[in-house]
């Protein structure tokens, strides 16, 4: 079938998008780039908040307006929404042919197949329907194909699941629990990609630092991070830490390994202890704080940033001012930063209610505010340096061309300077809460080549 594949979510379904596609192709399945094109639509999908949700039900509406109209187009809803009621409320609804969770998305072909075949026995929307949060030995194995040649970032999951509870959360129902993949096959994939031009590689989980306690025959989390560093990748990125079980001698591997990035995305949450307590979080925030101190002894460049729930049942302002003077104190560089959002199945939603939506929003817009002024002033650390950034597409406005640094600011040149994307030395002249400016100087230090506009 002529399938189109729409991702949404984090880029663990980026990854796995790679995976679905490499699948369908191997069975016989041809990809095209247009929905309208298909004859089988896949939506990859995320039930993280409820905004998410409503893209997908958006989507949804349309087909189905688009098949009243007469077209026959077969509809698969596959990633985490899948495997939650909700998501099987919206299959009966829209009438989607398909359901396949995360876990179980290697069995895309056997499931497009035996759709197939009860089409073919009875005629009349038949639905097929796949779950299964057990990993181990398939999933995990599974060796995933690099990205296709010219890609520069590759995303490599390195486990897949989650142990932790926040109450907040949906995560551990959707994907199960955690399961580290072999290290055999993560530098396998590694290797892969690096062969084929890959000149950053993000390693991806819910919980990065937790790598290898479900076997005692893998490597922690920092040996496998000088393992992957080790494979010759300018760049190495790694998502997502967990204070829990953010330890010294992962700051040691940043520390010490040249191409392991100074860069740490470590969501905190909440600033106030009784939320984070409500939350679920297994750390406090002054522990939170031990961290960050450690870290920026260690690695002076450093650039933090984090995930925060505003507006978690409960909130007081008091708490809210705790999360405030939490960014003080941490002066994170930037900030993912969501108002509360109930799901339904998560203990959060069962147990408290909701703060009215004002309350809510109100926070936010006071934390955005002060994340700005954070996120000026880490940018601005680095006004008058060189950086190294992988310029990666031309930006909107076509005068400049965007990239990330290698502690993941984004930069813009002039598109003018750039003749290939990769990567650049750039000396930044300018910064602002959310980018660098700058101009491209030369080669960047690992030897690859940069040609300059004449
Ligand atoms: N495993 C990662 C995060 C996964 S989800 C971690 O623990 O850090 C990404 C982010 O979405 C979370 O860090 C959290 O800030 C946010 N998030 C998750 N559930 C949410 C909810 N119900 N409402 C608002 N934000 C939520
Ligand atoms: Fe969700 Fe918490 Fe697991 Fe992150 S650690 S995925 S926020 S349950
Ligand atoms: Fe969304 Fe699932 Fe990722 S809920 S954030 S796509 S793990």
């Amino acid at each position: 079938m002529r399938t189109h594949v729409i991702t949404h979510g984090c880029q663990m379904n980026e990854y796995d998008t790679l995976t679905i596609q490499s699948e369908l192709v191997a069975g016989g399945h041809d990809l095209v780039d247009h929905p309208s094109d298909a004859e089988l639509i896949l939506l990859n999908t995320c039930a993280v908040r409820g905004k998410p949700v409503e893209k997908v039900v958006s989507i949804l509406g349309d087909l189905r307006k688009e098949r009243r109209a007469g077209r026959d187009v077969v509809i698969g809803l596959m990633g985490c929404l899948a495997q939650l009621d909700e998501g099987r409320d919206l299959a009966d609804k829209f009438g989607v042919d398909l359901l396949v969770g995360p876990g179980a998305i290697t069995d895309i072909v056997p499931a497009i197949e035996a759709l197939e075949q009860a089409r073919g026995s009875r005629g009349r929307e038949p639905r097929v329907r796949v779950d299964r949060l057990a990993f181990r030995g398939d999933l995990v194995d599974h060796l995933t194909p690099p990205p296709p040649p010219g890609t520069l970032t590759g995303y490599l999951t390195i486990m897949r699941g989650c142990d932790h509870h926040c109450t907040y959360c949906i995560v551990p129902q959707t994907r199960g629990p955690e399961v580290s993949r072999p290290l055999a096959a993560i530098v396998h994939e590694a290797e892969a990609m690096r062969a084929q031009g890959v000149d950053e590689v993000v390693l991806l989980g819910q919980n990065v630092n937790s790598y290898g306690r479900d076997d005692p025959g893998l490597p922690s989390f920092a040996e496998l991070l000088r393992a992957v560093a080790a494979v010759g990748f300018p760049r190495v990125k790694f998502t997502t830490s967990h204070p829990m079980n953010f330890t010294s001698d992962v700051i040691d591997a940043i520390a010490e390994t040249a191409n392991v990035c100074d860069y740490v995305h470590l969501p905190v949450q909440s600033g106030s202890d009784r939320v984070l307590r409500r939350m679920a979080r297994e750390y406090r925030r002054e522990r939170y704080l031990d961290i960050v101190r450690e870290l920026r002894e260690r690695v002076p460049d450093v650039v933090l940033t984090t995930d925060i729930i505003v507006g978690f049942p409960g909130e007081t302002e008091e708490d809210f001012e705790q999360t405030l003077s939490l960014y003080d104190e941490a002066r994170f560089d930037a900030a993912y930063m969501f108002a509360y959002s109930a799901r339904p199945g998560t203990p959060a939603h069962a147990r408290f209610e909701d703060l009215p939506r004002e309350i809510k929003s109100e926070r936010l817009g006071r934390l955005v505010e002060r994340q700005k002024h954070w996120s000026l002033e880490g940018n601005r650390r680095f006004e008058g340096r060189e950086v190294r950034v992988l310029v990666k597409e031309l930006g909107r406005d076509g005068a400049h061309a965007v990239g990330h640094s290698d502690q993941h600011h984004t930069v813009l040149v002039p598109a003018v300077q750039v003749k290939r994307m990769g990567l650049h030395a750039v000396r930044v002249e300018h910064a602002t809460p959310h980018a660098l400016y700058g101009g491209v100087v030369g080669a960047a230090s690992d030897g690859v080549a940069l040609p300059l506009a004449s």
